[in-house]
């Protein structure tokens, strides 16, 4: 059990990649804050959890609320005592070009993607550092390390999020505090629901995936989830700042056109 007795936390749990990141973390003996903006998407996913015999609990959470997120983490440190994993997964997807894009829009994505993991990562900073130490991930995407043609928002604030992976890396390794950041690529989830129906449907989508990515398939939130673990746990003891790409190597074919 490699993450025996630790407290973790997963925003966006209650679907897709956020779900099997608190699965694989509570098989592996964590106990799971599992948080999303759907009540009942994190209800759905600790009922899992607990039919596999693991511990976890179910919170709202919309990781836009920097107040609701402050207290979220507050209280978990005063029911736990301690918070060993913090998993930033919420994050969003605004297509388009410069002049397709509103402010509004705009400062959206850089609420949820960016901004929200800083108010996260500042509010677990203080905890972790009193206990001696713990583990942050932030999501970021395959998007975050390359161009892609119509997606300024997208690629903006994912590349903006790994880059404040590695400063706050950089800045509290002293504290035995690691920081790393999760680079998927197409993965088969809901997250790909806009843009199947923008390309007018699952085999367009499917044709589009099997071009782009050099293994021909979509990876599954399972296979990222083993990422994960690794990042989360003591098997990643000496990493830190790193951004770790799970995309069947797209990332390797430049990635333009694609968007996960
Ligand atoms: N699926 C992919 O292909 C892919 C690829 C690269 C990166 N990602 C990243 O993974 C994350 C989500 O992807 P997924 O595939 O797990 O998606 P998903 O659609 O399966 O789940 C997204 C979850 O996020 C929750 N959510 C949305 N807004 C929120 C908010 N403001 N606060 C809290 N929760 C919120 C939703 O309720 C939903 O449960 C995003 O950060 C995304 O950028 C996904």
């Amino acid at each position: 059990m490699m993450l025996k007795e630790r407290i973790a936390i997963v925003t966006a749990a209650g679907s897709g990649i956020g779900r099997a990141a608190a699965q694989i973390m509570s098989a592996n003996g964590a106990h799971v804050v599992v948080t999303d903006l759907s009540p009942a998407g994190a209800a759905e996913t600790v009922e899992e959890i607990r039919r596999q015999g693991g511990k976890a609990e179910a919170l709202g959470l919309n990781v836009a609320d920097g107040d609701a997120v402050n207290k979220l983490l507050s209280d978990v440190r005063q029911r736990h005592g301690r918070i060993d994993i913090l998993h930033n997964h919420a994050g969003i997807q605004v297509a388009g070009e410069l002049e397709q894009i509103t402010t509004e829009q705009f400062d959206r994505s850089w609420a949820i993607n960016v901004r929200a993991q800083f108010e996260a990562c500042r509010a677990v900073a203080p905890i972790m550092r009193e206990q001696g130490g713990g583990v942050i991930l932030n999501t970021a995407s395959n998007a975050g390390v390359f161009l892609d043609k119509g997606m300024l928002a997208y690629i903006t604030t994912k590349s903006a999020v790994i880059t404040m992976t590695k400063q706050i890396a950089l800045d509290y390794a002293r504290h035995n505090i690691r920081v790393n950041a999760l680079c998927p690529g197409w993965i088969d989830t809901p997250f790909n629901a806009p843009y199947t129906q923008q390309l007018g449907g699952r085999p367009a989508l499917e044709n589009v995936v099997a071009n782009m990515v050099p293994m021909g398939r979509f990876g599954r939130p399972e296979e990222v989830a083993e990422a994960v673990l690794f990042l989360v746990s003591d098997r990643s003891s000496f990493i830190t700042g790193h951004a770790l790409v799970v995309d069947g190597g797209e990332c390797l074919a430049g990635g333009v056109n694609s968007t996960p």
